[in-house]
C-alpha cells in the first residue's frame, strides 16, 4: 500500500522541480552518480548497459551522469572493461544508450575522464601507453613511476576532451561531465600533493587550474553555446581522503573561478557525506560554498538515502537506509540545485520513483552485492 506521509509529499514538492542548465530543461533534481562498472567490454557499451541506465531514466532519474568514461588519448584508461568515449563502435554503443535514455523520458551526459598517473605501465586498453601526470607522482610524497607531461602531451589531452564533447553532442548526449575529482589526471593538475610543476600549470592554485581551465576552455569551444557543461571536483582524493584542495573559502573560490570563467555550467561538488559543513563557521557543504562562490549551480552528492559513505562499499561493506529531511530542507533553501544518487541508485533501479512517489517505506538497505551485477 502506497503511504503518503507529509515527509514523503514533501519530497515528491522538492524534488520534482524540473530545472534548466544552460540550454538544458532537466524534469526534476535527481541526478545519477557516476559509477565505473567495467561491464563494457572492447570499451563498447551493449544492450546490457542500455537497459541499466533506460531502467533507472524510466524510474524517475532527471539526469544520469554515466560512468566515467576515456576520452581518446591512449593513456587514460587502464581496463578494457571500462566504456570508452572514442571509435566508432564505442560511440555506437553510445548512441544507442542516449536514444534509450530518451525514450525513457530523462537526459543524460556522459562523465568524460583521464585517469593521469592512477594508470600503471602496461595497464589495458593500450598497453603499450605511458603513465602520466602533471610530475609523474600518483600520489603526495610518492618518488615519480611516470612521465611528467610535456607541453605536447598537454595539449594531446586537452583535444582529447574537446573531441569526446564535440562527438557527445553529435550523437545526442544532453551535455558532458568533465571528471576533474578524485586524484584523477585533472585532480592531480589541481591538488599540490601531485604537482610539483614550476612552469605555468603549477604552484599557486590558480595556476594550478590552469590546466583544468584550459580543458573546459576547449569543450566549450567545440560545443554549442547552449550545450551544459558540468564539472566535477572533490576535496578528497582516491590516494588520500583526507587530503584537500583548499583550506579556506578564499582557496577555494581561487581555484573555481578560473574555471567558472572557462565556461563551466554546473559544479558537481562530490563529498562522502552531503551533511558535512566544508569550511569552520558556516553549515554551508562543498556543493553549497561552490554556488556560493561561483554563482553556479551546484549538484551534491554523498551518502544520500544511506548512513554509511561509498568507501566502505569497495570493501563489500552495505548500509542502512538514511532519511532525506535535511536534504531537502538545503535544497528548498537552494543551498544547492540538485542531488546526485550513487549506492542507492544501483541498490534499486526504482530509488527515484519510489522517494517521488511516497513509498520509502519499500526502500531496501543498500547491499555491496549490487555492485557485481548490472540490474
Ligand atoms: C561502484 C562505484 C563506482 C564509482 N565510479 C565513479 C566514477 O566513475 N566517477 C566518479 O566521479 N565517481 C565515481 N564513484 C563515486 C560516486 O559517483 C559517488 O560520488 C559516491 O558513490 C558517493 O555517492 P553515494 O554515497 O550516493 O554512493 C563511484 C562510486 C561507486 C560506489
Amino acid at each position: 500500500m502506497t503511504v503518503d506521509t507529509p515527509a514523503t509529499s514533501r519530497a515528491a514538492r522538492v524534488l520534482s522541480r524540473p530545472i534548466t542548465l544552460n540550454g538544458l530543461t532537466v524534469p526534476n533534481r535527481i541526478v545519477m552518480a557516476p559509477m565505473t562498472r567495467m561491464f563494457s567490454p572492447g570499451g563498447v557499451p551493449g544492450e546490457d548497459v542500455r537497459s541499466y541506465y533506460a531502467r533507472r531514466a524510466a524510474a524517475g532519474v532527471g539526469l544520469i551522469v554515466t560512468e566515467g568514461t576515456y576520452v581518446g588519448h591512449e593513456s587514460a584508461g587502464q581496463s578494457d572493461r571500462v566504456p570508452r568515449f572514442h571509435g566508432e563502435e564505442q560511440l555506437a554503443g553510445w548512441a544507442k544508450v542516449a536514444a534509450d535514455v530518451h525514450e525513457a523520458g530523462g537526459t543524460i551526459v556522459p562523465q568524460l575522464w583521464h585517469i593521469g598517473m592512477v594508470r600503471k605501465d602496461g595497464d589495458a586498453p593500450f598497453p603499450d601507453a605511458p603513465a602520466m601526470g602533471p610530475s609523474g607522482l600518483v600520489t603526495a610524497g610518492a618518488e615519480p613511476t611516470g612521465k611528467a607531461m610535456t607541453q605536447q602531451d598537454l595539449d594531446d589531452v586537452i583535444a582529447a576532451f574537446a573531441q569526446a564533447a564535440a562527438d557527445a553532442e553529435r550523437i545526442g548526449f544532453d551535455g558532458v561531465e568533465i571528471h576533474g575529482a578524485h586524484g584523477y589526471l585533472l585532480d592531480q593538475f589541481l591538488w599540490e600533493g601531485t604537482n610539483r610543476r614550476s612552469d605555468a600549470y603549477g604552484g599557486d592554485p590558480v595556476a594550478r587550474a590552469r590546466f583544468s581551465a584550459e580543458v573546459v576552455a576547449a569543450v566549450r569551444e567545440r560545443v554549442s553555446a547552449s550545450f551544459p557543461v558540468i564539472f566535477r571536483y572533490s576535496q578528497w582524493k582516491q590516494q588520500d581522503y583526507t587530503a584537500r584542495l583548499a583550506e579556506t573559502p578564499q582557496e577555494l573560490e581561487a581555484i573555481l573561478a578560473p574555471l567558472a570563467a572557462a565556461g563551466v555550467d554546473v559544479f558537481h561538488a562530490s563529498t562522502r557525506r552531503y551533511w558535512l559543513p566544508e569550511f569552520e563557521g558556516s553549515d554551508l557543504n562543498l556543493a553549497g560554498w561552490t554556488k556560493k562562490l561561483t554563482g553556479k549551480q551546484a549538484i551534491t552528492v554523498g551518502s544520500v538515502g544511506l548512513d554509511g559513505d561509498f568507501t566502505g562499499a569497495f570493501a563489500g561493506e552495505g548500509s542502512p537506509v538514511q532519511g532525506i529531511d535535511d536534504l531537502l530542507d538545503r535544497l528548498e533553501a537552494e543551498e544547492f540545485d540538485m542531488v546526485a544518487v550513487g549506492r542507492a541508485l544501483l541498490q534499486d533501479p526504482e530509488w527515484a520513483a519510489k522517494v517521488l512517489g511516497g513509498r520509502v517505506e519499500e526502500l531496501a538497505p543498500y547491499d555491496a552485492a549490487s555492485m557485481k551485477t548490472l540490474s
